[in-house]
């Protein structure tokens, strides 16, 4: 989704910076955000707040990979990946 349609940043790129460290401020000054009409800062605040290390299970609420966010609800010990013997 556009966050800001005026740099037209996505709250994607938003939260790969966030899972970065980057705060707002920083976010702001790499990619744009926020600095033609302003409308978009509380949403895009919002999405650096949801993904920031304040928040320690956004990478799960995030994962890309299938297994990530489902092992949860897999206890079953034949899901679970180990190294190669
Ligand atoms: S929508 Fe982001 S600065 Fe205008």
């Amino acid at each position: 989704m556009i966050v800001c349609v005026c740099r037209r940043i996505s709250d994607r790129e938003i939260a790969r910076h966030a899972r970065a460290g980057l705060g707002f401020d920083e976010i702001q000054f790499e990619l744009g955000v926020a600095t033609q009409c302003g409308q978009c800062e509380g949403c895009a605040r919002d999405v650096v707040a949801q993904c920031s290390g304040s928040c320690p299970t956004a990478h799960i609420k995030l994962a890309t990979h299938p297994l990530e966010g489902s092992t949860w609800n897999h206890p079953s010990p034949s899901l679970q990946l180990s190294p190669a013997a």
